[in-house]
């Protein structure tokens, strides 16, 4: 099998490889634009951005049935830990990198909050930089744009999963400026049309990206995997 990401709606990102299944900020029960229930989804790896709870709800559901790893920042790890009888945390922080069974792991940057749901301290948040099945993905997480995305992408990115959702994140013209920083090969938005706040358009977006980057925009349908 091909290394494949499929959209689980909002900011919710299944990477399967042939031996291995990442589940990235899992929302599902309470999203809007899921299509499937909590139950169905099975992980081997969770990583979670940061801790508000279009992110983190279902991490433990899932984490405790599968015995999955969860990797989050120290402070959300931790909370996960003693909070949801979560076994197998690994935390970690900014600028850290871990080698998993699957691949590799950095965690980035990010401009943005990190409360958790019961208001405890979330740390920092971040994004994360996965290398895996030779390709390297950076998911954005929750983030503003910021300059130092040209670090992030120097060493070579095939996809680049940024917000477009605007008023929590970055909107739509601030994620072709991202783009413009990281040079991915492959762009693909998130965190957009869960709730009227942050529809956005992403026909338009994809117009704009192909007129302004040297990325190719892919824009996901919920459920339906996109090869990498
Ligand atoms: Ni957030
Ligand atoms: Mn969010």
């Amino acid at each position: 099998m091909s290394l494949q990401l499929t959209w689980l709606g909002h900011a919710t990102w299944l990477l399967q490889t042939s031996n291995h299944k990442i589940l990235i900020d899992p929302f599902i029960g309470d999203n809007p634009s899921s299509t499937v229930s909590v139950g169905e989804i099975d992980a081997d790896h969770i990583l979670l951005t940061h801790g508000h709870f279009d992110h983190v709800a279902d991490a433990a559901e899932i984490a405790n049935r599968c015995n999955a790893m969860l990797v989050a920042n120290y402070e959300i790890a931790t909370w996960f830990a003693e909070k949801h009888g979560v076994k197998n945390t690994l935390g970690m922080n900014l600028g850290g990198a871990a080698t998993l069974p699957f691949g590799k792991v950095k965690m980035t940057l990010a401009w943005h909050s990190s409360q958790l749901p019961d208001g405890s301290y979330g740390g920092n948040p971040g994004g994360y930089i996965v290398e895996i099945d030779s390709k390297k993905l950076y998911f954005a997480g929750d983030t503003a744009l910021f300059t130092d995305m040209v670090l992030i992408g120097s060493t070579g990115l095939d996809a680049a999963v940024l917000p477009i959702g605007d008023l929590f994140t970055m909107g739509p013209e601030d994620s072709i400026e991202a783009t413009k920083l990281l040079k991915p090969k492959m762009v693909i938005p998130a965190h957009y049309n869960t709730w009227p706040p942050i529809e956005q358009d992403a026909a338009a977006w994809s117009k704009l990206v192909e007129q302004k980057t040297s990325a190719k925009p892919v824009v996901p349908q919920v459920g339906t995997p996109i090869d990498l």
